[in-house]
Order: structure tokens, then sequence, then C-alpha cells
């Protein structure tokens, strides 16, 4: 559980707030929009949810929510206000008209729940608007700074680990090398957590460049040590697609015959876990709190077990790197 901090809730409450979901879902958006709603309306603040991201709120597409809004939403994945990836917000004219849409239905304050691109435009409309703006960390991929912990990232993880775990039997069965991808554009978070947990052989990440002939000297290895032939490579999508494919082919050249799993879009989806559902809950919370206690262009995050803001320049600017440290264990572990 989070220690959850003590602030002056009586400060600057608004009287309206907004909530969106914005780029890739992940699982715990539902309980993170559950937990800004019932906190509104114990504070008696009316919340207005906006439909499909920054690409809703351009148009104006929001409802009233009320309790029974997010009734039995906190198991479900997905996320009940529909996400999308707005490139129009990108555009300065097009920020100015969202804030002037807020202004006319008197909202006073918005919550953006989504990743670095998501907030990255949640701290352009706090720096251009009077809108006050605050922002949670929901995506799978785990690469945001200021918090330990996205939302999704848990779910994600164990997601991807109960197909692996699976695809590990089949190997066995047929001493088969599998690489399995897993989400991750510019991050191995996600790959790095996954091949920890579930034993792989390997694990490739955007961070560290490719050494095939360091994952086939791993492979005899493990056979000359006795430990078979078949074996599972965790690979994050990187940057290009096919990049899976590719290294595929450059094994095959090292004589591996190696078949090519990619886990793709499952992991974004499925019922949260019991640690996304209790981080969401907590974090769409605080944000409430943060805002009634004056906040503005931060975002709300967990750092070593306490909730906890930092400024969404911050946020923006540091991005989450991936500890060398962790990932050389990881490598460790699998010789
Ligand atoms: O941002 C989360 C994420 O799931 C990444 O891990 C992945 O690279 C990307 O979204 C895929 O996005 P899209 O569904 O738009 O292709």
């Amino acid at each position: 559980m989070y220690e959850i901090p003590t602030l002056d809730t009586s400060y600057q409450k608004p009287a309206a707030i907004a909530v969106l979901t914005s780029g890739g879902d992940s699982p715990g958006m539902n309980p993170a929009i559950r937990g800004v709603v019932r906190a509104a309306l114990h504070q008696g603040i009316k919340v207005f949810g906006i439909n499909k991201g920054y690409s809703g709120l351009i148009i104006g597409d929001m409802w009233e929510m009320n309790s029974a809004s997010v009734t039995n939403i906190v198991q479900r994945g997905g996320t009940l206000l529909k996400s999308d990836r707005c490139l129009a917000f990108k555009d300065p004219a097009v920020r100015h008209q969202a804030a002037e849409i807020l202004r006319e239905k008197g909202i006073e304050a918005l919550l953006v729940i989504g990743g670095d691109g998501s907030l990255t435009g949640a701290h352009l409309l706090a720096r251009e608007s009077d809108i006050r703006v605050l922002g949670l960390p929901g995506t799978i991929d785990n690469d945001i700074y200021g918090t330990d912990d996205t939302i999704g990232f848990d779910t994600a993880v164990n997601t991807a680990l109960e197909a692996i775990d699976k695809i590990r039997d089949t190997a066995l069965s047929h001493e088969s090398l599998f690489l399995v991808e897993v989400m991750g554009r510019n991050s191995g978070f996600i790959a790095t957590h996954v091949g920890i947990a579930c034993g792989a052989e390997m694990i490739v990440v955007p961070e560290y460049e490719v050494q095939v002939d360091a994952i086939s000297f791993q492979l005899a290895n493990n056979r000359a040590q006795g430990k078979g032939s078949s074996g599972i490579i965790v690979v994050a999508e990187g940057p290009v697609p096919g990049l899976t494919y590719n290294l595929a082919r450059q094994l095959e050249q090292h004589e591996q015959k190696p078949k090519v799993c990619i886990l793709g879009h499952i992991q974004r989806g499925g019922s949260p876990s019991g640690h996304d559902r209790i981080l969401a809950s907590c974090l769409g919370a605080s944000a409430v709190d943060y805002l009634c206690a004056g906040y503005n262009d931060i975002m709300i995050g967990v750092r070593q077990g306490k909730i906890t803001e930092t400024p969404l320049q911050q946020v923006i600017e540091k991005g989450k790197q991936l500890d060398p440290a962790l990932f050389q264990r990881a490598l460790l572990l699998h010789k």
C-alpha cells in the first residue's frame, strides 16, 4: 500500500474538472478514472469525462459523470473513456481552442492519464493557458520519469509472462529456440522484467546494441552445459518494425533455427492486476487532492512507496532510463 501525502485540500478547490485517457491504453486506466471521479465527488467537485483523449477534448466531446458512471469498472481492462493518439494537439492553436472549450463549460482543471506524449500535451496546455493540468502516468512501458511504476506495467509484464510460460512448454517439447517479441519501442523495461521472470536465455532491448555473436555463443554454451537446445529470447520490439524477424534471419546464419512469436497488443489488454488497480486508484484519488491543494503542471507518481509529485517539465525532459545494473543482473542470471 502507498503512503498518501497530507495536503490542505481546501486551498483551491475547483468547481468542475475533466478527466481524459490518452495514447496507448493501459490496464488500470479504468480504476484511475474511478479514483478521480469518486474523490472529486467526495469533495463536491463536478467531473466531466472526455471521450477519446485530446481528440475528444478539441471537439468538446464530454459528459458529466456521477458515482454510478464508474461502477463495476475497477476490474476492467481498456478505458471507459476511450483513447487516441491526437497529433493535432501538437498545434498551439488547437491547444488554445481546447482551453476555450474547457473554460466555456466552467471546467477549471484537467487530469490527463497517459504516457510521455500525452504528458507533454498536458504540460503545454498548463503552460499556455489558465487551465490547471495534472498528469497521471498511464502506459505499459514504465518509461516515465518521476514514478517507480506506471499504471499498466505490472499487468503487461504478467500477461507476457503467462504467454511465455506456455511457449516454454512447446519450446522444451520440441527443443526449439523462440524469439518472443514484447512491446517497448524506445525502452526495454518490459523486456528486462519479463526476461528475468521467465528465465529467458537472453534479452534484447533498444538501449543496447544486439550482439548476435554473443547470443549464439550463449546458446552453444547452454548446450555444452547440458541445458538442452531449447530457449527463449525476449526481444523488445524497438523503434523499427521487423527487428525480431531480422534477428531471426541473422541467427539462422549462425546455424540456429529460431521461431518468432510476436505478443503484440495482448499486452495492453486484460483485467488489471491487483497491483495496478491499487496504484491507479491511489494515484487517481490523490490527483484530486493535489488539485484542491492548488498544484498545477505536475505529474502524480509513486516513489519508494510514497505518492509524490514531479513537475511535468522534468518528467518530459528527463525521461526514465533502464537501470544498467538491473539489465546486467538479468543477463547474469541466464548464464
Ligand atoms: O505506448 C505504449 C505502447 O503499447 C508501446 O509499448 C508500443 O510500442 C506502442 O504503444 C504501440 O502503439 P500503437 O498501438 O499505436 O501501434
